[in-house]
């Protein structure tokens, strides 16, 4: 079965170490770019770029739009480590795979996680470009009993049973809110769910959803943020939206990856701004 095969801490201390000897300072966070998005670690400041295959006990990533590297650098003036390109369900890996460099970003030292995403809008009030501070999300994979934690516990990263209730860091969606005013980026907060994808939903599976309360939807983050959350980590997580979910059965239009990897490039610019803002008010404490 997938648990057979989990990483040890130990194969994960090896993989932190390897990286250790390659990079002179200590990541105070780690970011994940969502799709579209991985221009982010283009951004960083005495860059140092290590492709995935390169990592000792570490995945690939195979899809278009996804380069797999950790870009490690300095984001206003803060020592960072991005995840240009992350592990998704639908490649077929088992949810602890796809969130084991979170574990790794925590044994390299990183404190805080930022987790982005491309999502679908469910919400009304949502439009394409806007961005949604995630404050909640909704483990549906998790109620069909598939969990990243599942498997033995192994109690350096965590406890058996950690508490999910304030996974999303208040006090950064507070300071978050402040910045985006300030670089003009539209601006909701709400709650985020994850599907094993890769198909996009229907519109009954759509309808069901925003009944259940959630205002976008994608194939990502929740696990990672639940691995950071068991290791203790700051978590902040946002959703930018790349459609609006049709929940209209005489709609014409079909969601497609193309479009989602193009509001990434289209709000680049004052996403990399909106990054920095946030994470120098990270490492200003
Ligand atoms: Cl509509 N659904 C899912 N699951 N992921 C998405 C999306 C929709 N739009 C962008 N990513």
């Amino acid at each position: 079965t997938e648990d057979d095969n989990r990483s040890t801490y130990e194969s994960l201390v090896q993989t932190a170490d390897f990286l250790k000897r390659l990079v002179p300072f200590k990541p105070e966070i780690g970011i994940i770019c969502g799709s579209g998005m991985g221009s982010l670690a283009d951004a960083l400041r005495d860059k140092i770029e290590v492709p995935y295959e390169r990592i000792p006990h570490f995945p690939r990533s195979t899809v278009k739009g996804h380069a797999g590297a950790l870009v490690f650098g300095y984001l206003a003036d803060v020592p960072v480590v991005c995840m240009k390109g992350r592990f998704h369900y639908y490649e077929g890996y088992p949810l602890w795979k796809c969130s084991l460099p979170v574990r790794v970003m925590k044994l390299l030292g990183a404190s805080h996680l930022i987790a982005t995403n491309a999502a679908g809008g469910l919400n009304p009030n949502y439009r394409v470009g806007d961005v949604m501070l995630v404050k909640d999300h909704i483990n549906l994979m998790g109620f069909a009993g598939n969990n990243p934690l599942q498997g033995p516990n192994d109690e350096r990263f965590g406890p058996r049973f950690p508490p999910m209730n304030q996974a999303y860091d208040r006090d950064l969606i507070t300071a978050a809110k402040k910045v985006a005013q300030e670089v003009g980026l539209p601006i909701h907060e709400g709650v985020y769910t994850c599907l094993g994808g890769p198909n996009f939903e229907t519109v009954s599976e759509l309808r069901m959803l925003k009944m259940l309360g959630a205002d976008t939807v994608g194939m990502s983050t929740v696990h990672e943020v639940i691995t950071a959350r068991h290791c203790d980590m700051t978590v902040f997580a946002f959703s930018l939206i790349t459609n609006e979910c049709i929940t209209d059965y005489d709609c014409q239009e079909n969601p497609n990856h193309e479009e989602v990897i193009d509001v990434g490039k289209m709000r680049e610019e004052v996403l990399k701004n909106f990054v920095q803002r946030v994470v120098k008010h990270i490492g200003g404490k």
